[in-house]
């Protein structure tokens, strides 16, 4: 009985996600297998500065399977600048995912981690951080104050940020970040197959004016009662309250041995506070059971509310990533733009998914023989490689500040500096 109620369960299940991949658009899907040069051109950002890092094509130093590559930011204080075209599309009436697996080798400290969908015509051999952009999304961690998942939608010529916080992944193992934008104007956004976050484009960017505002004209009515608390009528001061006083003579204290009424005059014991004293009476308080509440301004509609219906419309043609990274070792792979987020997620399981157990054990794998080889070294020897590291800290920070000031380009300096 229980097999046969199944049973009907398990082939729908499959075949309803066997239909929906079946008509998945998929506008962009990048694995990186052979082949994959052809379809990203590097750009020559930064390259006169001697800043434009190189990638590496790799499946890292830890991984779930070693075949499976992609590309990875090997140098250190540099620039990142690639990208790829698509044919133009919109996301009109659809449903719109933007998705790809970042792992942070280096234990990032300061950098960013995130993809770029941009519209109209980009010279790719100049895409950098001051080229457009319509939607920048993924993790950017710099220090212990920025670990967050960034959801930048640009709208009327202007960078939102999203106004709610996404914690990112700061391990240096393969997560997935997806984005969502459905026709509704909702958005999700998922790490590793798991929504953090989701609401409205309305409400969780400032791309709009707000729909409703709260009425200037209001006013607090007259007898609108806002005290929660009042004193209760009823206590009255008690019978000699006030006669209580604030200091006594202290009893234990005894009159010197020495003293000399005469030469010292009459001695008197110290006084030391009373106990009993309570300081002013003060009725004590009570519910006021007339309280109305908090007075809040009835919201009215806003007239400079002009709603756009196309608000989660995007014309989209490149995917970039464009980065500036201090210390190396960002690895991206399949990213993928599609209209179905059911096929985003069975992407997800087929490679991160599968590979997850397997990574994981390799990075401890890896861990253990660098606590193995850390634990051979003696101790003179390990102080002074910390002292070095910290050395190094040091040079990141001054680095990164050169870096930042010589580059002219704003949009970074920006989501770095709003947090
Ligand atoms: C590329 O990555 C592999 C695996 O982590 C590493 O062995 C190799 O040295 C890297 N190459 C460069 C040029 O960074
Ligand atoms: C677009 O931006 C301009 C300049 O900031 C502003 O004046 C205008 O009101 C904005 N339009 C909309 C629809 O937000
Ligand atoms: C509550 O409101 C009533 C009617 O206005 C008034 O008579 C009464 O004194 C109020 N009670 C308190 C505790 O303010």
């Amino acid at each position: 009985m229980a097999i046969r109620a199944r049973h009907p369960n398990v082939l729908s299940l499959v075949l309803i996600s066997f239909l929906s991949i079946a008509s998945a658009k998929v506008f962009f899907e990048e694995r990186f297998e052979d082949g994959w040069e052809s379809r990203w051109v590097k750009s020559e950002w930064k390259k006169d500065e001697n800043l434009a890092g190189e990638w590496n094509y790799t499946s890292g130093q830890w991984n779930g399977d070693a075949n499976d590559k992609g590309i990875q930011t090997s140098e250190d204080y540099r620039f990142y600048a690639i990208s790829a075209e698509f044919p133009e599309f919109t996301n009109k009436d659809n449903t719109l995912v933007f998705q790809f697996s970042v792992k942070h080798e280096q234990k990032l400290d300061c950098g960013g981690g995130y993809l770029k969908l941009l519209s109209g015509d980009v010279d790719q051999k100049k895409f950098g951080g001051d080229t457009p952009y319509s939607i920048m999304f993924g993790p950017d961690i710099c220090g212990y104050s920025t670990k967050k998942v960034h959801a930048i939608l640009t709208y009327n010529d202007t960078n939102q940020l999203i106004k709610k916080d996404v914690p990112c992944e700061t391990d240096q193992l393969t997560h997935v970040y997806t984005f969502i934008i459905r026709p509704d104007a909702t958005y999700s956004i998922l790490i590793d197959n798991v929504e953090k976050q989701t609401g409205s484009l309305y409400t969780d960017w400032n791309l709009l004016p707000a729909k409703k505002i709260k009425d200037p004209e209001a006013k607090k009515p007259e007898d609108w009662d806002d005290k929660e608390f009042i004193p209760d009528p009823e206590d009255k001061k008690p019978e000699g309250y006030d006669d209580i006083p604030k200091e006594i003579p202290d009893s234990d204290a005894k009159k010197p041995e020495d003293w000399d009424d005469e030469e010292d005059g009459e001695w008197t014991a110290p006084t030391i506070a009373n106990p009993e004293y309570k300081g002013p009476w003060k009725p004590k308080k009570i519910k006021n059971p007339n309280y109305s509440g908090k007075w809040k301004a009835p919201l009215i509609d806003n007239p400079d509310f002009k709603d756009d219906p196309d608000l989660y419309v995007f014309k989209l043609k490149y995917v970039g990533i464009e980065l500036w990274q201090v210390k190396s070792g960002t690895l991206f792979d399949n990213v993928v733009i599609t209209d179905d987020p059911e096929y985003a997620k069975q992407l997800a399981e087929e490679t991160w998914g599968k590979q997850k157990d397997a990574e994981k054990a390799a990075f401890d794998e890896a861990e253990k023989k660098k606590e193995e080889e850390e634990s051979k070294d003696d101790p003179v020897d390990s102080d002074a490689e910390e002292d070095d590291e910290d050395t190094d800290d040091a040079d990141d920070a001054e680095s990164k500040t050169e870096a930042a000031e010589d580059s002219d380009e704003s949009s970074k300096e920006e989501v770095h500096d709003e947090l």
